[in-house]
């Protein structure tokens, strides 16, 4: 559960595709504590990005945690082979699956730590029988799909909520937030109460990225 330590997952979404390792391992250099990987699939969401493929061969790179983020259809047929390609967090979409607590329980089965997220037009409240079930939660702040697109701001109370719930109920887990986030709207992403922050273009595009997610992590 979060404490007053802010981590940043930047996602190599943004990064040159042609040389994903060498973004995969400039996150460990700029200060970055996790590395968001952002699984598409065409049919969840308009884009194709990779799979666990390139996964498994990013994974020798870097010594941060994995943070394979799944917007896929039917995750439980693909949880697997995230786990074994050496992903350590696994999280899938509430809208993906309906036997969400077995694809979960799977994956902390194996070892790996589960995660739930929701797009922008999902109640948080529908989380609720999952809580107990997760390491991280999830909160998607654009619809997801692509990089560099603005933030939609009512998905903050979302945060806001889950962390009254976590601490009403005593259930542990993180609270991560993804898209849109940037130098004009961290703070209120922060102030919002979100644990980890996944950033994307304002980190691969910024002249000096360890001076971003500095930023991003509260040192303004
Ligand atoms: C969007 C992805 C995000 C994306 C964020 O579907 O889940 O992780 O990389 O990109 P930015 O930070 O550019 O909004
Ligand atoms: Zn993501």
């Amino acid at each position: 559960m979060r404490g007053t330590k802010v981590y940043v997952a930047p996602s190599i979404l943004s990064a040159d595709f042609g040389s994903l390792a060498d973004a995969v391992r400039s996150i460990e250099a700029m200060g970055g504590d996790f590395v968001h990987l952002d699984v598409m699939d065409g049919c969840f969401v308009p884009n194709i990005t990779f799979g666990s493929k390139a996964i498994a061969d990013l994974r020798p790179v870097s010594s941060l945690p994995f943070d394979a983020h799944l917007m896929v259809c039917r995750p439980e047929n693909h949880v697997d082979s995230f786990c074994a390609a050496g992903a350590d967090y696994v999280t899938l979409h509430y809208e993906a699956s309906t036997h969400l607590h077995r694809i979960l329980s799977s994956i902390r089965e194996k070892g790996k730590h589960p995660g739930i997220s929701i797009v922008p037009s999902t109640p948080v409240e529908l989380l609720s029988e999952l809580l107990p079930f997760v390491d991280i939660v999830l909160v998607m702040t654009v619809n997801p799909g692509f990089g560099g697109q603005e933030m939609i701001s009512q998905c903050l109370k979302k945060i806001e909520t889950l962390r009254r719930i976590r601490e009403e109920r005593g259930v542990e887990f993180l609270i991560e937030a993804d898209g849109g986030i940037n130098r004009a709207t961290a703070r209120s992403v922060l102030d919002a109460g979100a644990d980890i922050i996944v950033a994307g273009s304002s980190i691969f595009s910024a002249r000096d990225p360890s001076e971003e997610v500095a930023f991003l992590k509260g040192k303004w």
